[in-house]
């Protein structure tokens, strides 16, 4: 969450920073900021709330300056206004920051400043002012900004990177981190910060910082400090290419993205083909237990995987919320297996979660669409899902990607053959909703998806996607839960999208129907059967397979939800009060 650039070099560092926040802006848009060195040498401070786009009005781009970090936000704490947001600042210091401090009351108590804003950021600029204070005060000598910076970071508790311009040195910038994403990148007389390795274009060397590193970055050196202040030989990571799978203009990033599932699901059936897919498949029977991880539709998508192991395997699977798993009492141990899904790769809960595992002597699989982040790191076992980047808040083709990632997992550990005709029926089935008019349903208020089995989950996801986007009530529900409680919120106001795709439990499910619209409500059937005809409202879908239909089911309900928002007039790629990649706890 909140996304951070930062840029020393040549005279456009203005340029740099907007161009980089506007990569960024997936991780947070409710306000942004850069802080810059002008041509006197003093820092300068630029803010503007809601879109990056906002701050542009604020930029003079033909002010030359050498150095600038900037920041796009994701509130925490406090609300998106001009005083809560970055860079914060004090005597000294400007910095912007990535994550959560845990332990900012106390310390806010203990520093005796007069605080601008309602954030936790604000006190570790006063943190560094106390510091250089104390140094100030205690020495003769010159004051080293690395000493500052460590004295600081020994107070922090929580989950940071931050980046900041020191008064007395504005030829530099500093960052450190710990427990969230920070890159550093150089060219000819150049280099570049970031949170995300990717909004950072043709550099020759790239660095992730380790938790507790400091950094002191010039436009012609990058030196990396551990805790102790000892300057390390860091190591070079390789940027992986990322694939933008089509070039073809949609209105926007989540119509686009939907649209890529075929093609998505082309990348990933040749990942298939790949020795490290097949030896992933074969070893994962090995393992005693096995528990899938992931949040929200990553997991779903687990959840899917917990169905198709249990079935193919035939053993019990677990699957968790990252966010439980990572704290209740876990029997785990090195004879076990964890998966952890993840679109972004950077998720702060699915991290601690697969921590927290390895910790226990499991072994980590990592399932995850982006080859260069935190989750990578902490893989035994890793799968690219390789579907290109997805910048819709909204997760659609990456969940239709790990879908089919979990199965062909299931099937070639069982030496099934997998299938590849849902890549050619999701062609067909994006054609055919295209004349589908969700339009009809727009007068509804209370919207209920049902389902079981595999069918529970695309429900789920399905009522996740049309909250997420459209913020209407919706319910994803296994359907024979309805009529223990729910059942009595159902009436004319209500649409109860079922979704029926597998024959052994279909009739269960028709009779959910029957129940719900008893009850008045309209219902609108996702299937492949037949046996729906005499129902005002189907999506039909393609006969392929059941074990895989449910890359397909989602596909109308993620249309749904899109053209939902889009009927409220809501901008259904930046969703309030959502990012698209969550690094807070
Ligand atoms: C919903 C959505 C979120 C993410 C969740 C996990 O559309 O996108 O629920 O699925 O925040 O994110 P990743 O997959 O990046 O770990």
């Amino acid at each position: 969450m909140c996304g951070i650039y930062g840029y020393i070099g040549k005279e456009k560092a203005l340029f740099h920073v907007f161009d980089g926040l506007k990569r960024l802006e997936y991780r947070g848009y409710d306000s942004s900021g850069i802080a810059y060195v002008d041509k006197n040498g003093k820092i300068k401070i630029i803010k503007s709330i809601g879109e990056v786009e906002n701050l542009k009005n604020k930029i003079n781009f033909c002010e030359k300056s050498n150095l600038a970090i900037g920041h796009t936000r994701w509130a925490t704490h406090g609300k998106p206004d001009i005083k809560n947001c970055h860079p914060h600042f004090s005597e000294h210091f400007a910095l912007v920051h990535n994550g959560i401090i845990e332990n900012y009351k106390d310390l806010k108590s203990q520093l005796n400043y007069k605080f601008y804003s309602e954030t936790d950021t604000e006190v570790i600029a006063k943190l560094l002012e106390e510091n250089y204070k104390k140094l100030i005060n205690n020495s003769n000598k010159e004051i080293s900004i690395l000493n500052i910076i460590k004295n600081s970071l020994d107070k922090l508790k929580g989950s940071f990177a931050v980046a900041l311009i020191y008064k007395n040195n504005p030829q530099n910038i500093y960052v450190f981190k710990k427990n969230s994403p920070l890159v550093i990148a150089k060219n000819n007389q150049e280099s570049f910060i970031s949170s995300d390795i990717n909004a950072i274009n043709n550099c020759f060397e790239y660095y992730s910082l380790s938790d507790m590193d400091i950094a002191e970055i010039g436009e012609n050196y990058i030196k990396i400090y551990d805790e102790n202040l000892n300057l390390i030989n860091k190591k070079k990571i390789k940027k992986k290419a990322l694939n933008y799978l089509t070039s073809k203009k949609y209105s926007h990033n989540m119509l686009k993205e939907i649209n890529e599932i075929p093609i998505a699901l082309e990348h990933i059936y040749k990942e298939f083909q790949t020795k490290n897919f097949f030896n992933i498949s074969k070893k994962i029977k090995e393992y005693k237990n096995i528990t899938i991880v992931g949040c929200g539709t990553a997991y779903h998508a687990g959840l899917y995987g917990k169905y198709i192991l249990e079935k193919y395997l035939n053993k019990k699977i677990y699957s968790e919320l990252s966010s439980e798993f990572k704290y209740k009492n876990i029997i785990i141990n090195k004879n076990d297996l964890v998966i952890g899904i993840s679109q972004s790769g950077e998720t702060a809960d699915t991290i601690s979660a697969l921590e927290r595992a390895k910790s226990k002597g499991a072994s980590v699989l990592v399932i995850t669409n982006t080859p260069n982040s935190t989750m990578t790191r902490l893989a035994d076992y890793l799968i690219i899902c390789n579907t290109g980047p997805e910048f819709g808040v909204a997760a659609t083709k990456s969940y239709v990607s790990q879908i089919y990632t979990l199965y062909g997992l299931a099937c070639l550990s069982i030496n099934k053959k997998i299938n590849n005709s849902v890549i050619n029926s999701s062609k067909k089935l994006l054609k055919e909703i295209d004349k589908f008019e969700f339009c009809k349903f727009y007068n509804k208020e209370k919207f209920f998806f049902i389902g079981r089995l595999f069918d529970s989950v695309t429900a789920f996801e399905g009522a996740l996607k049309l909250k997420e986007i459209s913020y209407v009530h919706s319910e994803g529900y296994c359907a024979g839960e309805l009529k223990h409680g729910t059942l009595s919120l159902i009436d004319e106001k209500s649409l109860v999208i079922a979704i029926i795709t597998q024959d052994s439990i279909k009739e269960k499910t028709i009779n959910a129907i029957h129940e719900v619209k008893a009850r008045g409500a309209e219902v609108l059937v996702i299937t492949q059967f037949k046996d729906f005809k005499q129902l005002d409202n189907i999506i039909e879908l393609p006969l392929i397979e059941e074990d895989i239909l449910s890359v397909l089911s989602i596909i109308p309900l993620q249309l749904f939800a899109f053209n939902f928002s889009l009927m409220k007039g809501l901008n259904p790629d930046k969703p309030r009060n959502l990012a698209k990649s969550v690094t807070v706890e």
